[in-house]
């Protein structure tokens, strides 16, 4: 872990602000695997101090580089069959922009954004406002049981399955159990995802701990099924923090660093930004 850290933190990071996108922007207008999104943010929830953090309110910017790399034909995970249609994911601490959602939900099973219920609002109305830009497939929905019915030209249509939701989790207050797959049969996940959820040591060990009991869900029911994967891309900012992260992270999960090979240019080395793949150690 302290080699990992020296690493990474022996080459300077870019300068640059705390890693928003543009913190005073209500919205932003994006454009990742080649389609164009308007995502709406809202700074003032940004400079309030509502207890429990307002860091989900605005867009951080490892996240559009990592979506455009997500959603890469040649990207690792689907290149080797790791994720492909029949996939389920869930991503932690997603933030009001649902940007990883939006732009993976078309190439997989199900997505589930979660986060603190604060960013709820602004995740409905990214999804409803973009979701029909990235997806043919016509439905989404929120807040779990609540599903978005979208009518398209040439018809209604309504999915008992929302292929992309909203629900809420919080790593310190809430427990892990399958309702978060919805009630759905699949009630596990093929991988984790994480952008720019490592920046504050308290958070640490409610989040590990999030993540390994998830990848639980995927032992418990489906014993035989691929283990789920735990994909966490995060800027390079604190030293202590990052060395405070692997420990805790290591002790649970077998940890690799995506290789800059496979990566896209805007998350190699000289980005400030790393992406670390978890298996979990001991399942059982
Ligand atoms: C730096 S922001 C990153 C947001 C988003 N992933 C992005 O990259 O734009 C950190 C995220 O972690 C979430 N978070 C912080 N504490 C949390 C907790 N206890 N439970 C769940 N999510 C939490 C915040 O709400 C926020 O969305």
């Amino acid at each position: 872990v302290s080699a990992e850290t020296y690493e990474l933190f022996s080459k300077e990071p870019p300068s640059g602000n705390l890693g928003f996108v543009d913190p005073k922007a209500k919205t932003l207008q994006l454009t990742v695997a080649g389609h164009d999104l308007t995502i709406h943010q809202s700074p003032t929830a940004l400079s309030s101090n509502r207890a429990g953090g307002t860091t989900g309110a605005v867009l951080w910017k490892i996240t559009p580089v990592f979506a455009e790399w997500m959603s890469r034909p040649e990207n690792l995970f689907f290149a080797s069959g790791v994720l492909s249609s029949q996939s389920s994911v869930i991503e932690l601490g997603c933030g009001i922009a649902a940007l990883n959602g939006l732009v993976l939900a078309p190439k997989v099973c199900r997505y589930v954004l979660t986060d603190q219920p604060y960013v709820a609002k602004l995740v409905e109305q990214n999804i409803e406002e973009n979701f029909g830009v990235l997806s043919s497939k016509p439905a989404s929905g929120v807040r779990g049981s609540k599903t978005l019915g979208r009518k398209m030209k040439g018809g209604a249509h309504d999915y008992p399955t929302p292929l992309l939701t909203f629900r809420e989790l919080d790593w310190e207050t809430d427990g892990v159990d399958p309702s978060l797959t919805g009630g759905d049969a699949l009630r596990s996940f093929d991988a984790i995802i994480a952008c720019d959820c490592i920046y504050n040591e308290a958070l640490i060990e409610p989040f590990v701990q999030t993540c390994a009991d998830i990848c639980r869900l995927r032992v418990v029911d489906h014993a035989g099924m691929p283990p789920t994967l735990c994909i966490v891309g995060q800027q390079l900012r604190d030293a202590d923090v990052f060395e405070t992260f692997m420990n805790r992270f290591s002790r649970d999960f077998d940890i690799w660093r995506v290789p800059e090979s496979r990566l896209v240019e805007g998350l190699r080395s000289n980005s400030g930004f790393v992406v670390h793949v978890g298996r979990l150690k001991n399942p059982l």
